[in-house]
């Protein structure tokens, strides 16, 4: 046994390596909900993170065993991890859940597919061995995500003093789709979780999907317990965060290219298929088509960075999001006007840049566990930006109230609620901002985290 009281298990860890062209090793740390949860426990030596080594800093600093304290980076080989992460987690996990397959060809679960699938198993068994070894006699683990979801079952049977949550940051599928997969794959996923004492979820609408999934297909929930935790945004850090210099700055070089006096709508994302930015261009491009009065008087700020780009389907998407981008500025702009600033490279100074600036926050995806994006720009905005959300969001069940939201397959639709936003009398937006920020900073990451963990130690 180990010394680590509470545990976490993710894909991503809080901190990557790269090397320099010196051969030092660079660490740049991550942000995000569960980077500032776990802060919250403080920095307790028995608290421990355990995730993988992602790229080839990452594999060299476990070699020369550079890392952080409460850092473990699991250095699975690259071959096992790329089937697991490529090709089980992110083209068919992530898929099912987000209900991503064009039907007619896909998925075809084929042999490559269950060797694939073989390396998940290893992957996921390397992640119990190492909780295992680590964590205290009755300690507390919380893995992440559907990443991971054979690990509580692997660590029930290792370990079975310890109290085992699992927390899914994407939605759940419905049983009709869930049960695309291969009824094994299917009830390995669904044993594997149920292995858990607790599992959380974003809303209550995944939990439920969850629950009919075991029931149907797993012969119930058995003694696991399932909560609701809607990770909010962390209003202090970003109302900090996004008045810093370099954030300032970034403003100023965003206004020059919006050029003066115009509306903003604003989206930030990761390149991902399920944001729905394509369909999101095409309601923008509807907008002007139709409403020619915005014409020159609106810019849509897209920031779209680059994510997953070893499948292929997503480097299509990316560039499928470039071109549409393009086409509309060829199609509409003017010699003083750009009515696209599409930016593909991360930066996380100019995204606060833009909700800052945002009268407009676009959030259209077909499908999303929560979306920290929708709960983020009604806090930072400066003016207070009208919300346009996705029905299919999980943050609808919290801000659908104060935003104006869409049926993210209707482009007519979407670009008639961009119109009804940017027309929306300025007291009233900033009426709705306010109560869309309280909704939307509820639950902080802090909290958040710590009620999972109060959860978990009240069981058994
Ligand atoms: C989603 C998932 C996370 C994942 C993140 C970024 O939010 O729920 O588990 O870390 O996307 O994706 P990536 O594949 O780059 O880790």
């Amino acid at each position: 046994n180990g010394a680590a009281q509470v545990l976490v298990a993710s894909n991503r860890g809080p901190v990557s390596y790269a090397v320099g062209e010196d051969g030092s090793l660079h660490a740049k740390r991550g942000g995000g909900g569960l980077v500032s949860g776990l802060s919250a426990i403080g920095s307790d030596a028995d608290a421990l993170w355990v995730c993988s080594a992602l790229s080839d800093g990452d594999r060299e600093a476990v070699r020369r065993g550079v890392g952080e304290d409460g850092v473990r980076m699991l250095d699975i080989p690259a071959d096992v991890h790329a089937d697991a992460y490529n090709g089980v987690a992110n083209s068919v996990l992530w898929f099912v859940h987000h209900m991503l397959y064009q039907t007619p060809l896909e998925p075809a679960f084929d042999a490559e597919f269950r060797r694939q699938w073989t390396s998940y198993e290893t992957y996921n068994r390397a992640f119990a061995e190492a909780l295992a070894e680590e964590a205290a006699p009755g300690a507390a683990v919380v893995v992440q995500d559907y990443h991971l979801t054979l690990v509580p079952g692997m660590l029930r049977e290792l370990r079975p003093d310890l109290r085992i949550g699992h927390f899914s940051h994407t939605p759940w599928a419905p049983p009709e789709y869930f049960r695309m997969l291969p009824d094994d794959v299917a009830g390995q996923v669904l044993r594997g979780m149920l292995g858990a004492d607790r599992l959380g979820f974003l809303t209550q609408r995944w939990a439920d999907a969850f629950v009919a999934c075991a029931e149907r297909f797993a012969g119930g929930l058995g003694g696991t317990r399932i909560g609701v935790h809607g990770l909010g945004a962390d209003a202090d850090f970003l109302r900090q965060r996004s008045h810093e210099k370099d954030v300032e700055e970034r403003m100023a070089a965003l206004r020059e290219e919006i050029g003066e006096g115009r509306r903003t709508i604003v989206r930030v994302d990761r390149t991902e298929l399920s944001k729905n930015i394509v369909r999101g261009l095409l309601a923008y491009r509807t907008l002007l088509d139709s409403h020619a009065e915005w014409r020159e008087r609106v810019v849509h700020v897209a920031f779209a960075y680059p994510s997953r780009q070893d499948l292929a389907v997503y480097r299509d998407y990316t560039a499928e999001v470039q071109r549409l981008a393009d086409e509309i500025n060829e199609q509409y702009g003017t010699p003083g006007w750009t009515p696209v600033v599409l930016n593909l490279k991360d930066d996380f100074a100019r995204s606060l840049a833009a909700y800052r600036l945002a009268d407009v926050a676009l959030v259209n995806p077909i499908r999303d566990g929560m979306n920290l994006v929708a709960k983020e720009v009604p806090v930072v905005s400066d003016a207070g930006c009208a919300l346009v959300l996705s029905r299919e969001a999980g943050a609808y069940e919290e801000l659908g109230e104060d935003a104006i939201t869409v049926n993210p397959y209707d482009v007519t639709g979407t670009a008639a609620a961009l119109h009804e936003a940017l027309s929306m009398r300025p007291e009233e937006r900033a009426e709705r901002a306010k109560r869309l920020a309280a909704a939307a900073t509820a639950l902080p990451p802090a909290q958040w985290f710590l009620d999972q963990l109060d959860a978990l130690r009240a069981e058994r």
